[in-house]
């Protein structure tokens, strides 16, 4: 596909987030969007400001994951975002981002699903991921990072190298697909979400987030560091954790280094 070009993606901006954006970056190929978002736009504090790539070669996925990033097939993005929170009302923010990517999604009549917190599926294999990482941390003050690379057109060969099911926007809708326009949807809906996150919090995502998820009322595994355990699913709570039945008794669980499997699925 073409390289992406700013003014189409800016396109798909409303004039108060053209103005609201301080910096963008288009860059061929980088090391990570996230890495050069942390490393050069929180350091600048010149917030919010977004870096899309063609490709990436340390391209980072969660649990340490790498992300496979080939030229110019998907959309790697990057914005850095001021929040005027504590890092704690921010736990949540990496599912309403799955619930903001699911709901742009639909432009595409693309009805995708989320298993927890954010992994963006369709039938059980993965179109987008979301890695949040962030940077400054003073008591009302975070410097965040929202990552996102959505599969759009990709080549069959990578089967060969993505350890896990996966798809593309080109394999799941008949729209004809603009590299640009995406990329100008999907950074406005993230520009709304933190502009809205900031005011409201996750309440107003949490019953889209429980209405796309896959795993509330499933059988699961769970695993929480070198801890294992077995249950059924009962959704989230407020803060976006999840609630697992164990053995008669709900358990809670948070964080970055939880991964869940649902019934046969590959371990997330
Ligand atoms: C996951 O493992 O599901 C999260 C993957 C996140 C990948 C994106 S691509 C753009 C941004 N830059 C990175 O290095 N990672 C995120």
């Amino acid at each position: 596909m073409a390289s992406l070009n700013w003014q189409g993606v800016s396109d798909q901006l409303p004039e108060e987030q053209k103005l609201q954006l301080k910096q963008y970056r288009l860059e061929n190929e980088v090391g990570s969007t996230n890495e050069l978002a942390l490393q050069q736009f929180c350091r600048s504090g010149n917030l919010p400001a977004v870096c899309f790539a063609e490709s990436q070669t340390r391209g980072r996925g969660r649990h340490g994951r790498y992300w496979v990033s080939p030229e110019s097939e998907n959309i790697y993005m990057s914005l850095a975002w001021n929040f005027e929170l504590d890092i704690n009302d921010l736990q949540s923010l990496s599912l309403a981002v799955g619930v903001a990517v699911v709901d742009m999604l639909k432009c595409y009549g693309v009805k995708a699903s989320l298993k927890w917190p954010n992994d963006i599926q369709l039938q059980g294999k993965k179109l987008a991921g979301i890695l949040l990482e962030s940077s400054i941390k003073t008591p009302g003050q975070v410097n965040l990072v929202i990552g996102i690379g959505l599969n759009v057109s990709m080549s069959a060969d990578m089967n060969e190298v993505i350890d896990q099911p996966w798809t593309d926007l080109d394999r799941e809708t008949d729209c004809e697909l603009d590299k640009n326009e995406i990329a100008g949807k999907l950074l406005s809906s993230i520009m709304q979400l933190c502009t809205e996150y900031e005011k409201t919090g996750f309440e107003s995502y949490r019953d889209r987030w429980q209405s796309y998820d896959i795993c509330t009322g499933a059988s699961v595994q769970i695993k929480d560091g070198d801890n294992i355990f077995a249950g059924i699913c009962l959704g989230i709570n407020n803060k976006g954790a999840l609630r697992v039945m164990v053995d008669g008794d709900e358990q809670v669980f948070y964080g970055a280094d939880v991964s869940i499997r649902v019934n046969k699925d590959a371990v997330n």
